[in-house]
């Protein structure tokens, strides 16, 4: 089968595609028929080694597919050859045939195509495990999302939405902030031209926000966090931006805030019912027409490069898909 491979770490001119050798899945496992791969900013980490996890080289980048069961490994239950499925897979996915855990993969609806799946997992269980199980949010509360017309981004605006809260989107240009509009997001904050605390007071009548989702990190988190809420919420989900923020204690003593991090890759090792009850509520909204992924553009998997440039360009609105 065909594979992008990463052989040594680098940037994405530094892939290439080869012939490997097919899979066998081992227990607990199902090889997968790649039929498209959501592309995702841990993508561009992991290839230059700088991701949480790191598998040997040489190994294919890609979190998130979609496509059939190919063969399934003992003791796998409510999988078989032949299903249409997505699955989470850490990596290995941009390619013609993935491995991934049984536990993190689930059937698509029949009216579900495998492009739309493909950009349908990692960011939106990301984004309702940090919304509802880490930021405990409730309706009517109100929502900040930074980094909002990306991946997480997106998927936030539209689950803090479905969830019943007032969304305040921010991002660097204009243009990204209207497309959050179009989607559902009450009030937009471009953080490259104002300033991020007082517009947020403004739009929340001097209350301040009760959950921010924080996908960027860098400078703006400080001045999200002095906007933040009574009793607030902060979840650390990424670092977009490459660099890691410190902040001043103080902070959260003053608000009774908390800092919360989150974590879906080991939520899905970990907790595999709580993934797979938030997973099958998204399927359940997929299902029934009250959410959709937003693809920005799709690529033939050999355009690798470009699509990963994309990402890092900060061009992209949503998802990036690649199809096999
Ligand atoms: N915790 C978890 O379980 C989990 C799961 C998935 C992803 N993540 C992390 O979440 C973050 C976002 O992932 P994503 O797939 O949503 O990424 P994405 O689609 O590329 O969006 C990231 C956003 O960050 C902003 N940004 C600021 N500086 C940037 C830079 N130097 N390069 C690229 N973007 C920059 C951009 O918005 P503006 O231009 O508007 O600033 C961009 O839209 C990543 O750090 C990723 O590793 C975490």
């Amino acid at each position: 089968m065909k594979a992008v491979l990463c052989k040594s770490f680098g940037g994405p001119e530094n892939l290439v595609i080869e012939e490997v050798e097919d899979l066998t899945p081992e227990e607990g496992q199902v090889i997968i028929s790649v039929k498209a791969a959501g592309l995702n900013f841990p993508d561009t980490l992991i290839i230059q080694g700088k991701y949480q996890f790191q598998p040997d080289l040489p190994f294919s980048p890609g979190g998130e597919v979609a496509g059939v069961v190919k063969s399934v490994g003992t003791g796998v239950e409510g999988l078989k050859p032949g299903d249409r499925v997505m699955s989470g897979t850490s990596w290995g996915g941009l390619a013609e045939e993935v491995r991934a855990r049984a536990s993190n993969t689930f059937i698509i609806p029949e009216q579900m195509s495998y492009e739309q799946a493909a950009a349908s997992l990692m960011t939106y269980a990301t984004s309702i495990h940090a919304l509802k199980d880490r930021g405990q949010l409730k309706a009517g509360e109100t929502v900040m999302v930074l980094g909002a017309g990306g991946g997480i981004g997106v998927a936030s605006i539209q689950l803090a939405k479905l969830m019943g809260a007032k969304v305040i989107a921010c991002a660097s240009t204009d243009e990204k902030l209207d497309f959050c509009r179009s989607i559902g997001a009450d009030h937009t904050i471009n953080y490259k031209k104002e300033d991020l605390k007082s517009r947020a007071k403004e739009i929340t009548d001097g209350q301040g926000v009760d959950v921010i989702v924080d996908p960027v990190g860098g400078d703006y988190a400080e001045a999200a966090f002095r906007s933040i809420a009574r009793f607030g919420r902060y979840l650390v989900v990424g670092f977009a931006s490459g660099q890691i923020p410190r902040l001043p204690f103080n902070l959260p003593l003053l608000k009774s805030a908390s800092i919360v991090g989150v974590f879906w890759g080991s939520l899905f090792r970990n907790d595999v019912n709580q993934n797979r009850e938030n997973v099958a509520q998204l399927l359940e909204w997929f299902e029934s027409g009250e959410l959709e992924s937003v693809i920005y553009h799709s690529y033939p998997l050999d355009q690798y490069e470009a699509a990963m440039k994309a990402l890092l360009n900060q061009e992209v609105k949503g998802k990036i898909v690649l199809i096999a």
